[in-house]
């Protein structure tokens, strides 16, 4: 399985990656931190130290926007938008493509769908407009995978612990619009995506992504042990 990108390779786009790249999704609380160190833990117990990261603020010029875009002043819809595509580009060029270029499995904590789905469906943005620019952004990096924690608005916000942030402060009716999308976009391309009820214990949510993550760890194994210098991530 290939990654997706908007220019096809060999024709002037980047290089055709040897890596697994995995997004976790779905609305604040919904456990995707949980899960995300579940997998950690089961790819390490395979073998695999795999490379975990985040949006925003997989970097640290992310890290600045993420201050800004959570916990900063008050932003304009489109200026919200566009901050969240600078930290997903500089984190794909300095971070995630080149470490899925090596060769190995990316994890990151949001990704593209959490723009679509909050600035597109949640702040009233034009979704299609929000995707295009990611997908400038990020010279169309998609992953092999999205896990999507389905979470009720109310369920998420029961478990928080800490201060809610600027997006997590917007009322319930922005946080169905934005859980409505992310079931949407997982409903229009099922191959792409594993969508769990997060109200599930976490071994079994753990159990189903290690089900739908195994057969690519082990596509992945065998495809590097062809490269003439590869070897599992
Ligand atoms: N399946 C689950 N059932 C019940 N509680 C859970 C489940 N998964 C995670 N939790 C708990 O819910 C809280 C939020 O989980 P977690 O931090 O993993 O969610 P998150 O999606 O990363 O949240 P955020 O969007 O705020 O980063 C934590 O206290 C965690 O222990
Ligand atoms: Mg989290």
């Amino acid at each position: 399985m290939g990654l997706s990108y908007g220019v096809p390779p060999g024709h002037g786009g980047p290089s055709q990656p040897t890596g697994l790249f995995i997004a976790f999704e779905g609305g604040d609380g919904g456990g995707k931190t949980t899960q995300i160190q579940r997998l950690t833990l089961w790819l390490r117990q395979q073998g695999m130290t795999p490379v975990v990261t985040r949006e925003p603020g997989g970097t640290s010029v992310g890290l600045q926007i993420r201050q800004l875009v959570l916990h900063g002043d008050d932003l304009s819809a489109r200026a919200e938008a566009l901050l969240f595509a600078a930290d997903r580009a500089h984190h794909v060029d300095t971070v995630i493509r080149p470490a899925i270029e090596a060769g190995q499995i990316v994890l990151t904590d949001r990704y593209l769908d959490s723009s679509v789905a909050y600035q597109g469906a949640g702040r009233a943005l034009a979704s299609d407009d929000v995707l295009a620019l990611s997908l400038w952004a990020t010279q169309g990096l998609r992953p092999h995978l999205t896990v999507l924690l389905d979470v009720a608005p109310q369920e998420g916000r029961d478990r928080r612990m800490a201060q809610p942030d600027r997006v997590e402060s917007e009322p319930d009716d922005f946080h169905e619009r934005v859980r409505g999308h992310f079931v949407a976009l997982a409903a229009a391309d099922p191959g792409r995506y594993l969508m769990l009820d997060a109200g599930l214990p976490v071994d079994d949510l753990a159990a189903q992504v290690v089900a739908h993550v195994e057969p690519l760890v082990t596509s992945l194994r065998t495809d590097a042990s062809r490269r003439p210098h590869g070897g599992p991530p």
